[in-house]
């Protein structure tokens, strides 16, 4: 009778595709963000631009977002008007590079993502 060998393999394949679902859990602080339309297409370019000094809810080189949404909840132009000419605020912190290259349009959508994804890190806690 014919049997295919991978029909022995099944179940260690069905194993590791559990186990590897399992590992890849994403970021809670992430994971429990509902964005709207224009934040989610912020996040792709906060990624890339913004996000080696900005996180959540952490401080890297820059205040986390949890503090910017707070400053700029109700005026995510004025993230856009920060990010093409940077102010000086911080005095522990080298300044912040101006994105005055970048599209007003593409800097909306991540102030916007910026202010959603800070607002829900801010209520989750550090
Ligand atoms: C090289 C690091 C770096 C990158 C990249 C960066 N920032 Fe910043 N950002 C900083 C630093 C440092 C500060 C604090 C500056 C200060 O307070 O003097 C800051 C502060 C800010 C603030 C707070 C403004 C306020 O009123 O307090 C906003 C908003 C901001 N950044 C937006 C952005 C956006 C949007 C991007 C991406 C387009 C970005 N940043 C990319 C370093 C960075």
């Amino acid at each position: 009778m014919f049997r295919p060998a991978r029909m022995k393999w099944s179940p260690i394949l069905a194993a590791l595709l559990l186990l590897a679902a399992a590992c890849k859990r994403p970021d809670p602080a992430e994971e429990a963000v509902a964005l709207s339309p224009q934040a989610a297409k912020g996040k792709a370019m906060f990624s890339t631009l913004c996000a080696a000094c900005h996180a959540p809810s952490a401080k890297l080189v820059g205040p986390p977002l949890s503090e910017i949404a707070g400053l700029y909840r109700t005026d995510p132009e004025g993230i856009v008007r920060w990010a093409v000419t940077p102010g000086r605020k911080r005095a522990d912190v080298p300044p912040m590079p101006s994105f005055r290259g970048v599209r007003e349009s593409d800097l909306a959508d991540i102030a916007q993502y910026i202010i959603e994804a800070g607002t829900a890190a801010g209520k989750q806690g550090p």
